[in-house]
């Protein structure tokens, strides 16, 4: 093999390993391999000095060519394996836009907002409209105005958070009616839920709870109209028929004033736990408006008469759906929440 034979298969060989060198360290070593110090280029090149004058030209001619041309392949592999490494980062950072987004988790509304809803939705119907009374109420609008004056035994029943002598938060949403009357003229048609306190605090009871006052006034208004509103609320409300009895009971603002009890829904009426084997489940408050009430009210009790009920909102949710204890309600479990 000549001179320039042997040169050439060392740039053949180049080539070969330069095109497999699939890294840049690879690349690194080949170009040490071929170009270092004691690369085999190097060495070619060490070797002129010993070559006979007549041959020194051409082959050093032939050794530079290769080691510039194995310098420029390896430049461009360089260039080649850069690019590929590149495009790989791009890759591994690239965002897939079409991949389903996290969700994230959707609240529920609460039970007594849900019930609640339903219930100003059955009274929209019939021309009731939603109002609101402060919390935080006077002795006179939760109790005088109300016919229930200092020292009256209705008071101790009630279990009132004081504030101080003559502030209190209310104990019912029936000062709403008071305030009210004294602000609109006949014909009257409202709700008014809220929250209402009492001290009083124990398995079936809590400190604050939810009710919903109806109140109607105008000409001629009579049990009758409480009755019927009533009934259908109930069955309304329940998306059942179950049957529905007036008891006659005392409320000092109401007169004559009935507690309602409709069939268990539970046992249809047969006796159950629930409904303690009695076959009934006591669901609200309601009378007609007192005469001493409407004349608080500014309400000629000669012209107009009224009627007024008060149910609580956490016992109607309780029973349209079956949920045994009061106090899930107001402990924020997700679990029992995330159900509604
Ligand atoms: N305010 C009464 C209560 O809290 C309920 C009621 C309202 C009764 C209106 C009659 C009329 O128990």
């Amino acid at each position: 093999m000549s001179a320039e034979e042997s040169v050439q298969s060392i740039e053949n060989s180049a080539t070969e390993v330069i095109e497999h060198a699939d890294s840049l360290s690879d690349l690194e070593a080949v170009k040490v391999q071929y170009l270092g110090k004691n690369g085999i280029v190097t060495e070619q090149l060490k070797r002129i000095s010993s070559l006979p004058a007549e041959e020194r030209k051409s082959f050093g001619q032939a050794v530079n060519r290769i080691k510039t041309q194995i310098a420029e392949q390896i430049q461009a592999r360089h260039e080649c394996l850069e690019q590929v490494a590149l495009n790989q980062q791009f890759l591994d950072q690239s965002i897939d836009v079409t991949l389903p987004g996290r969700s994230g988790t959707i609240g529920s509304i609460h039970p007594i907002s849900r019930t609640l809803r339903r219930m100003e939705q059955i009274f929209d119907q019939l021309g009731f409209n939603t109002v609101e009374g402060p919390e935080i109420e006077n002795d006179y609008y939760n109790f005088e105005a109300l016919n229930i004056p200092a020292n009256h035994p209705a008071r101790a029943m009630h279990d009132t958070f004081y504030i101080s002598d003559h502030v209190l938060l209310r104990t019912h949403t029936s000062p709403v009616q008071v305030r009210f009357m004294k602000e609109h003229e006949p014909p009257i048609r409202i709700i008014a839920p809220g929250k209402v306190f009492r001290c009083d605090s124990d398995v079936t009871h809590t400190p604050m709870f939810h009710q919903l006052e109806g109140l109607s006034v105008d000409e001629g208004v009579t049990f009758a109209d409480l009755k019927g509103v009533i009934i259908h609320f109930i069955h309304e409300f329940f998306e059942a028929e179950p049957k529905v009895r007036f008891r006659s009971s005392y409320f000092p603002f109401t007169e004559p004033s009935a507690e309602v009890d409709m069939g268990c829904v539970f046992c249809g009426g047969k006796g159950c736990r629930i409904c303690r084997y009695t076959g009934w489940i006591e669901v609200l408050g309601c009378g007609m408006v007192h005469p001493e009430v409407l004349k608080h009210g500014k309400v000629d009790p000669d012209k107009y008469t009224g009627y007024a009920f008060g149910l609580g909102i956490e016992r109607f949710t309780m029973l349209r759906y079956g949920v045994s204890d009061l106090r899930y309600f107001f402990n924020s479990e997700l679990s029992f929440l995330r159900q509604f």
